[in-house]
Order: C-alpha cells, then structure tokens, then sequence
C-alpha cells in the first residue's frame, strides 16, 4: 500500500495545469466523493496492525499534498485574466458612484464659509424639552409666539416635549455650557406641522448663527451677513435688512439679498421685487442671555437663522421643496461634482 500512495504521490508532483477546469478535474480525481483518496482511505481499513501507523502517516501526508497543490494553482491560473486584457474591443464594466445630497452640499459650504472666520459647529438633540425650543428662547408661557412655529407636540411622560421647530435650541444649550465668547454654527433637522406642498414641508433643514462676547455690536451683525451674502452668492450681491419681530431678539430683521437670478431686473422667483429673502437675525434679547446664565451687563451678541432649502433653491433653482425628500436619483444624480 505504500509503494501505491508513493506512486499516486509522484504523479500529484509532477501533474501540470495550464486552466482552471482541469484543475478543478484533478480536484475531483484526487478528493472527488469516488476519488483516489477515497479509495485509499477503504483499503486503509484492511492494513495490517503492525502496518497501520506508517500507513495512516503516509496517507495524511499524501492529502495535505493535494492540498497545497491545488492552493498553489488557484492564482497561477492567470490565463484568463489575461485573455480579458488582450481583448481591447470588450466594453468596460460601467461603476456608478454615489453624490452628495444638494442639501449637504450647500450645508458644508456654509459651514466652510464661517469656519473661515472662527465659528464652530454645534450640534444638539432634535426631540427637545419646552425650555430649550421655547421658554429660556423668551417665548413667554401660553403667548400667541408659540403659535408662530406650527409645533408637532409630543407627549412623553410628565414633561412637554416637542420636535425642534428651530436650531435656536441648540444655541441656548451651548449658552448654558459655555461662558463667552462664544461664536457658534448650528446646523440640523427642524420640524413643523405644516401641509406638504411645493414651498412648505413638514420637516427642512436650518442653520443657525450665535455670537458673544463683550461690545459686539449690531453693526458686527452686519459685517458678519454681509461677507457670508458676499462669499456664497458672489462680490456683486447687495444686502438689504428689514426690521421684523423674533421673541428671542431685540432688535430684530429680516435679511434680503439682491435678487442673484435677475441681477433685480425683475424676475418670478423674486416676485419682480429684485430682492430675495433669506434669513433672520438680530441682537441677542438680555432675557435669553439671562436664562441661559450670562450676564446681559457685561456681554451682548448676535443671532441669525436661514433655512438651508431655501438656499439651496436659490443656488440650484429647484423650486419644489419636495423634491429634497423624495430621494430620486434621477433628481439626485444632477448634484454629482
Ligand atoms: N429661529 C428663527 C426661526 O426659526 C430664525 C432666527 C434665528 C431669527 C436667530 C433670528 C435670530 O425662524
């Protein structure tokens, strides 16, 4: 028996392969269900005592030298790789790579934008207590001001909760972590129960501004908009600042950019006004610097909100709000830089 494994082990080492299938052949012959090993191991069962250990030794040597025979081959089997290569003619495999979401896009290059000029990054929970959405924002309690923000409510134990309505709240929690200065972006998900249509969606995306320290002025607050209006919209754009009402800001406006699309001509998207809306600002309310443990004596500061859909839609021109939460690749694969 052991001059057969020697004589199988001789042909093992010397067999030559130039494709896969014929190592997949010598595979089956060798460790096939009806192969060579197979019947060795039966006739194994018939050796001799005094034979068996030598036997059995040559036996599991012999197998693990099929083994690493066919391991050997797996990779030297380049045949045909190398017939793909040489056929030039063959169309490439397409690779489709994904984009970034155009509200990614435009989030990342505001942030990029005040970045340059000291502002951080902070973020905060999108389920939010009464206090940071609402009261330590100088929302008084049961005022009309609350109704301003068409709030989905949750009930969640003794407490009120609700969704965000706004990354104000994020603003107040840094407040109450930091003393100044502090000089903080804060973009994310906001929520409002609104009806789905083209211009208004139950959820959209703001990113919110916060500035503190010690003379900060509203003349900064201007300063600041106007090279953020400059950097994202081009050298060319004007600004202009309506007086409004926020609860949290006093004084407090309306920011306008000149109409980018029409150079203010006169076109549908700014109503033939020549001026677009884009944020919210103002000078930080001594209430809210109170609520929030800093003192409105010793410091003052600056807010400003924008919706980041409704710049996206300027830069863009999409003029379906819906579109952003569709997830359309069709729509989607048009953002691909
Ligand atoms: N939080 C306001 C809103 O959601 C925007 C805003 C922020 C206005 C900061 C003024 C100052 O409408």
């Amino acid at each position: 028996m052991l001059e057969t494994i020697e004589r199988y082990s001789q042909e093992v080492h010397s067999a030559q392969f130039t494709t896969k299938e014929e190592v997949e052949a010598f595979r089956i012959q060798y460790l096939g269900n009806k192969g060579i090993l197979k019947d060795l191991y039966a006739a194994f069962k018939n050796v001799g005592i005094e034979e068996k250990k030598n036997v059995g030794l040559a036996l599991n040597e012999f197998k693990k030298q099929i083994e690493e025979k066919i391991s050997s081959l797996n990779f030297q089997d380049n045949r045909s790789s190398k017939a793909i290569l040489d056929d030039f003619t063959k169309p490439s495999s397409s690779e489709s790579s994904g984009s970034l979401h155009p509200i990614s896009i435009i989030t990342y290059e505001i942030i990029d934008i005040f970045e340059r000029i000291g502002f951080s990054v902070s973020e905060g929970p999108e389920v939010e207590d009464d206090w940071h959405n609402f009261s330590a924002l100088n929302f008084p309690e049961d005022h009309p001001a609350r109704d301003m923000q068409d709030t989905f409510f949750l009930s969640l134990g003794q407490s009120n909760y609700s969704l965000r309505t706004h990354t104000s709240s994020v603003q107040v929690r840094v407040m109450e972590e930091h003393s100044p200065p502090i000089r903080t972006i804060s973009p994310g998900r906001v929520y409002r129960n609104e009806a789905i249509s083209a211009r208004a969606h139950c959820f959209f995306h703001q990113l919110e501004g916060l500035y503190i320290d010690k003379d900060v002025t509203f003349a900064d607050l201007k300063q600041t908009l106007d090279y953020f209006a400059k950097s994202l919209f081009g050298k060319e754009v004007k600004l202009r600042l309506r007086p409004s009402y926020f609860p949290f800001t006093e004084p407090s406006a309306e920011v306008d950019v000149s109409c980018t699309l029409c150079a203010q001509k006169g076109c549908s998207v700014c109503k033939y006004t020549g001026w677009l809306e884009i944020m919210g600002c103002g000078m930080v309310d001594p209430n809210v610097l109170s609520s929030c443990g800093i003192d409105p004596n010793t410091y003052t500061g600056f807010a400003f909100g924008m919706g980041i859909e409704r710049i996206t839609q300027l830069k863009y021109r999409v003029n379906d709000l819906r579109l952003y939460s569709e997830n359309d690749v069709r729509f989607l694969q048009q953002f691909k830089s």
